[in-house]
């Protein structure tokens, strides 16, 4: 019976030696340890035996079982021993590799070039004031001195609507008349962003949509001065003290004198390039002191108020700053382009 002990032990520990996986581990337990085992039959035997065998076989049966339990115990650990570390060996994650970068959103072109317009305004004293997208005919065009059949409404090539006398609106001038009833008769000065229509050949220079500011100063004693000083200010705080302002004679129904005026071209300082065509200056937008009739139909009376008001071009201003030559960039959603600010 000792022999045999010894037996299930060496062939026990010797196939245990062969052991790599927790799996086979647990089979081999069963086998050895559970409860048909070969050390059982012995110790279910241990009542036949005589009192001189039974402590010697017992002790033995007990140590084989022990040094098997032992052996067990520290195979066990060592397996996962080595299936941590080869965990950790093939899911190691390197903490000091650098993180991947979140897209994130930025301002579009206009609306940049809006935000520093209106800064600079702001500094002047301007408030900003909203009026509507959609205008009908009479904002459009009759409050601003162009009755129905007045030749200078073609210079605004209008979108009109299905519903008779409304139209998108083509500038932003309608807005002076919103504010001016609201505001009437206080002085103001306030300027009016948003987004015109007009029903053009999309070109280079020509979009279908465009963003305005309509400048509007009314008060009393206002002059042609205010105008040019708001204007060459505004020229100074967008590209700088040294660059010059000029004005020409123009025609607006709704402003009496009527003027376009230009900044000095930035690109050539003035020399000449192909950007300002050889002239030297850059067309901005149009402008004027308020004409009485429109003064009038705001609600205020042309023999004690006057005022002026200009309209400007936003993506003019971010086009001649960045050198963007076709404005049919702004719209046009390619990622290309809009990374670029
Ligand atoms: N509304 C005019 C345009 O879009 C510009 C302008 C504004 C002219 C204010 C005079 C006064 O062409």
């Amino acid at each position: 019976m000792l022999s045999n002990l010894d037996h299930i032990e060496q062939q026990a520990l010797k196939a245990l030696e062969s052991i790599q996986d927790e799996a086979s581990l647990e089979i081999w337990r069963v086998a050895y340890l559970g409860r048909s085992a070969p050390l059982m039959p012995i110790f279910d035997q241990l009542g036949k035996l005589s009192t001189e065998e039974r402590p010697i076989i017992g002790r033995r049966a007990n140590e084989v079982k022990r040094t098997l339990e032992a052996a067990y115990s520290i195979r066990l650990e060592t397996l996962r021993q080595s299936t941590l570390q080869r965990s950790l060996q093939t899911e190691r994650l390197d903490v000091t590799l650098p993180g991947r970068n979140l897209p994130f959103g930025r301002l579009h072109p206009a609306t940049i070039s809006m935000r520093e317009i209106v800064r600079a305004f702001a500094e002047m004293g301007f408030q900003v004031y909203r009026s509507p997208e959609v205008e009908t005919d009479d904002y459009n065009f009759g409050l601003l001195n162009m009755p129905p059949d007045h030749p200078a409404r073609d210079m605004w090539d209008t979108f009109y609507t299905s519903m008779p006398n409304v139209s998108l609106r083509p500038h932003t001038s309608p807005g002076q008349i919103h504010v001016m009833r609201q505001y009437a008769p206080e002085p103001i000065r306030a300027i009016l962003p948003g987004m015109c229509y007009r029903y053009e050949q999309i070109s280079a220079r020509k979009e279908t949509q465009f963003n305005q500011i309509e400048v509007l100063a009314v008060g009393k004693n206002i002059t042609l001065g205010d105008l040019k000083g708001t204007v060459s200010d505004l020229a100074h705080r967008l590209f700088g003290k040294n660059i010059r302002t000029r004005f020409r004679a123009s025609y607006f129904p709704f402003t009496e004198p009527s003027a376009e005026y230009d900044f000095e071209c930035l690109l050539c300082n003035g020399q000449g390039c192909a950007v300002c065509g050889w002239t030297g200056w850059l067309e901005i937008g149009g402008c004027g002191m308020v004409h009485p009739t429109v003064l009038q139909n705001g609600g205020y009376d042309p023999e004690k108020f006057s005022g002026f008001a200009a309209g400007i071009g936003t993506e003019r201003i971010m086009m001649l700053k960045h050198r963007i030559e076709d404005i049919r960039h702004f719209w046009a959603n390619d990622m290309r382009f809009l990374e670029q600010f």
